[in-house]
């Protein structure tokens, strides 16, 4: 029996694809043959000898020690695409709470009380503070034109927004045969300097640490919204509260609420919510623990 320890709550279907005759699934084993597991920080952890595969039902891997495993010949799978259209969801609703002041709105409509020709007569005075605009008068920079990135392009054209990609690895040839309605960035400055609204879709790695940082922010067209639904470090905190602060940036939407970031008024913060949908969860269990059997079974490997 093959022993897989879950250092998450894994989706049944996804664990339905470990058949009870051959594997025994727990969130305690001493000597696992595999873990599965979603945001558990494994970088602390002391991992047992007798781990052969781990696999992560999301798209980043951050939160494991890949180097090390990687080291020791133990593939870390994952799960890229599966929870693509359920982060392309929460970015739309993101970039819509910031351009219609959906929240500060709805906490305005919360203090109302009495009777209803006082709350109409709170509502016609109170609703002017709420003004929002259209996306189709907005540019959307998409940062990284992978699964997530394209479908947030092809979402934000349908809704009437131009829409510019860049991607340091992906050719916008690639990208255009999925998403014909991307416009080629050359540079990086050059996407800031063209949109007032920027989603970032790229891993957190060296390469991109503080990639929105202080000098991209201020190209940017005064009033902008930025979207983070990626990982925290990709933009520069403390650029972005300046920018939020002297009003050139409207809002900063975020999946990560941390520090200074949670009280700011101008941030609109999701706690870790992205991948979050019950489609989602299944389609990132399901591919891993697909992933991990056929390892352990056959020493099959694809997308580690
Ligand atoms: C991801 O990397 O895809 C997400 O962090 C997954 C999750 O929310 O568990």
């Amino acid at each position: 029996m093959y022993k897989i320890l879950t250092l998450n709550n894994i989706s049944v279907k996804g664990l339905k694809r470990l058949p009870q005759d051959r594997y025994e699934i727990a969130s305690e084993f001493t000597t696992p043959d595999a873990i599965l597991l979603r945001s558990f920080k494994m970088h602390d952890m002391e991992i047992p000898d007798t781990v052969a595969a781990i696999g992560r039902a999301g798209a980043g891997v951050n939160n494991i020690p890949v180097d090390k495993m990687t080291a020791r010949g133990v593939p870390v799978f994952n799960a890229p695409g599966a929870n693509a259209n359920a982060v392309k969801e929460l970015v739309v609703a993101g970039l819509l709470m910031a351009v219609r002041n959906i929240y500060p709105a709805m906490q305005f409509a919360g203090t109302l009380e009495g009777d209803d020709a006082k709350i109409s007569k709170e509502v016609e005075a109170g609703k002017k503070n709420y003004v929002g605009s259209e996306l189709p008068s907005k540019t959307l920079g998409v940062i990284g034109l992978g699964a997530i990135g394209v479908r947030v392009a092809n979402a934000a054209s349908a809704l009437g927004m131009k829409v510019v990609g860049y991607d340091p690895k992906i050719s916008v040839q690639s990208a255009w045969k999925l998403s014909r309605k991307v416009e080629q960035a050359v540079s990086l400055d050059h996407l800031f300097s063209q949109c007032d609204c920027i989603s970032v879709h790229v891993p957190l790695i060296d390469a991109t640490k503080g990639l929105v940082n202080a000098e991209r922010i201020a190209m940017m067209p005064a009033g902008g919204v930025i979207v983070n639904l990626a990982r925290g470090g990709i933009c520069d905190d403390d650029a972005v509260l300046a920018a939020l602060d002297s009003g050139h940036l409207q809002s900063y939407v975020i999946d990560f609420p941390t520090g200074q970031l949670l009280q700011h008024k101008k941030v609109i913060s999701f706690p870790h919510l992205g991948a979050s949908t019950e489609e989602a969860e299944e389609n990132c269990a399901i591919m891993v623990a697909d992933q991990v059997r056929e390892y352990l079974e056959d020493g099959t490997i694809r997308n580690s």
